[in-house]
C-alpha cells in the first residue's frame, strides 16, 4: 500500500457584505474611536473585508464552509457521498456543540463520512490538510474534505482599532484524495509546530469552561479577540521565514524551485517581509488580504482557489504553503499542483 494525497478540487465563498476601509472608519467614528483608509492600507495592504450577517443563516460559518466545499467538489468531479473524512478548521464555529464537521455533514448529506474539527487558528487550515494526509497515505481513507472557514466578526472587539481592522469573514475547502505514492501531484510534506507559552498573545478570555460568559464579563468583552500585534508581527516573519527554509530544505529544494507562495494572509507587510527574506520576487506570491482581509484558517484555501481558478497556477508546478497563528502555532506545507 503505497498511498500519497493529491489535492483535486479547490473552492471559496463569502459573505455578500463588502466592508470598505471607510466604512470601518464610519463604524469606529460612532464608537469614538479614530482610524483612517489610509493607515489601514499602509500598515496592512487591507482594502476591504467581506463581514457575515449573523441572522441570515446562509451566512452561518458552517454554510459559508457548505458553499465552499460544494465548489471543490464540483471542480473534483465528486459527490458528497464519497467523502470518507471531513476535517473542518475553524476557531469561530456555529455552536460549540455539534463540531462544525458535524455541521457540514448534516448540510451536505456527507452520509459516508466522518468529520471533526481542528482549532489551530489561523493555522488550521495546513494542520487540517496535513492530517487528512496522513490518513490518505495509511490507507484508511480515500477522499477528504478540509476545509477552512470563519465567522469571526462576532468575537472582534470593535471598539480595539488595533485588531478591528484586520479581519474579514469567508471560507475555502479543499477535496483530497488517494493516488499512488510515484504520483508526481501530491502533498509532498508538511511541518507543524505549536508553542502554546505564546498563548497570550492572541486569545479570547472568556466563555470557555473556565471563564463562563457572565453579563459582567460580556460587558468587559472579555469574550472578544485580545491581540498583542506588535509581538506577533515579529515572530510572525521569523517563524514563517524558518519554516519555509526548513521544509524546502529538508527537501532538497531552495526558494527558487517555488512557482508559489502561499503565505498567511494577516498582514501585506508581514508577507513582503518573508518574501523579500526568502528572495522571493512578490510575483510569485499569491495575495487576497488586499480584498478580504485576514479569515484566519480560511486564508490560505482562499487564496489557492483563487489562483487555481484564474489559471495562474499550472499542473506539476510546486507551491509552498505557509502559516501562523494563535496558539501560538505554525505549519508549513510543500505541494505538487
Ligand atoms: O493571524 C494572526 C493575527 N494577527 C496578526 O498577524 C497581527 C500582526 N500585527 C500587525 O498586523 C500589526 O502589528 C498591526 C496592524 C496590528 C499594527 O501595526 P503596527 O505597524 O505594528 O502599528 P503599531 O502597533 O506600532 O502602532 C503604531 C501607531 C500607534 O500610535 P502611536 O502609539 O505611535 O501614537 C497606534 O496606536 O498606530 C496606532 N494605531 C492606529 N492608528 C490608526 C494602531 N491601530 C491603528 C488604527 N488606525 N487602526
Amino acid at each position: 500500500m503505497n498511498f500519497a494525497a493529491r489535492i483535486t478540487g479547490t473552492g471559496s465563498a463569502f459573505p455578500k457584505n463588502r466592508v470598505t476601509n471607510d466604512d470601518i472608519v464610519q463604524k469606529l467614528a460612532g464608537l469614538g474611536v479614530t482610524t483612517s483608509d489610509q493607515w489601514i492600507r499602509e500598515r496592512t495592504g487591507i482594502c476591504e473585508r467581506r463581514i457575515s450577517d449573523n441572522g441570515n443563516p446562509s451566512e452561518y460559518n458552517s454554510s459559508l464552509g457548505l458553499s465552499a466545499a460544494q465548489n471543490a467538489l464540483e471542480m473534483a468531479g465528486k459527490t458528497a457521498d464519497e467523502i470518507n473524512q471531513i476535517i473542518y478548521a475553524t476557531c469561530s464555529p456555529d455552536t460549540p456543540l455539534p463540531s462544525s464537521a458535524c455541521w457540514l455533514q448534516h448540510k451536505i448529506n456527507a452520509d459516508n463520512a466522518w468529520g471533526m474539527d481542528i482549532n489551530a487558528a489561523c493555522s488550521g487550515f495546513i494542520y487540517g490538510l496535513s492530517t487528512a494526509e496522513k490518513f490518505i497515505r495509511t490507507g484508511q481513507v480515500k477522499t477528504a474534505l478540509v476545509v477552512g472557514a470563519e465567522v469571526l466578526n462576532p468575537i472582534i472587539d470593535w471598539e480595539d482599532r488595533n485588531s478591528c481592522i484586520l479581519f474579514g469573514d469567508g471560507a475555502g475547502a479543499v477535496v483530497v484524495e488517494r493516488v499512488h505514492s510515484s504520483s508526481s501531484h501530491r502533498i509532498i510534506d508538511s511541518r507543524l509546530r505549536s508553542d502554546g507559552h505564546l498563548w497570550e498573545l492572541l486569545h479570547i478570555p472568556a466563555g470557555g469552561s473556565n471563564m463562563e460568559l457572565t453579563p459582567e464579563r460580556y460587558a468587559r468583552k472579555l469574550n472578544k479577540i485580545k491581540m498583542k500585534g506588535k509581538e506577533i508581527f515579529k515572530i510572525a516573519v521569523k517563524t514563517l521565514c524558518d519554516f519555509a527554509q526548513n521544509l524546502l530544505r529538508k527537501n532538497q529544494l531552495t526558494p527558487e524551485d517555488l512557482d508559489w507562495f502561499v503565505p498567511h494572509q494577516a498582514n501585506r507587510r508581514i508577507i513582503e517581509a518573508v518574501a523579500n527574506r526568502l528572495q522571493l520576487p512578490m510575483e510569485k506570491v499569491l495575495v487576497n488580504v488586499d480584498r478580504y482581509g485576514n479569515t484566519s484558517s480560511a486564508t490560505i484555501p482562499t487564496v489557492l482557489d483563487e489562483a487555481i481558478r484564474d489559471g495562474r497556477i499550472k499542473s506539476g508546478q510546486t507551491i509552498l504553503l505557509d502559516a501562523f497563528g494563535a496558539g501560538l502555532t505554525y505549519g508549513a506545507m510543500l505541494i505538487r499542483w
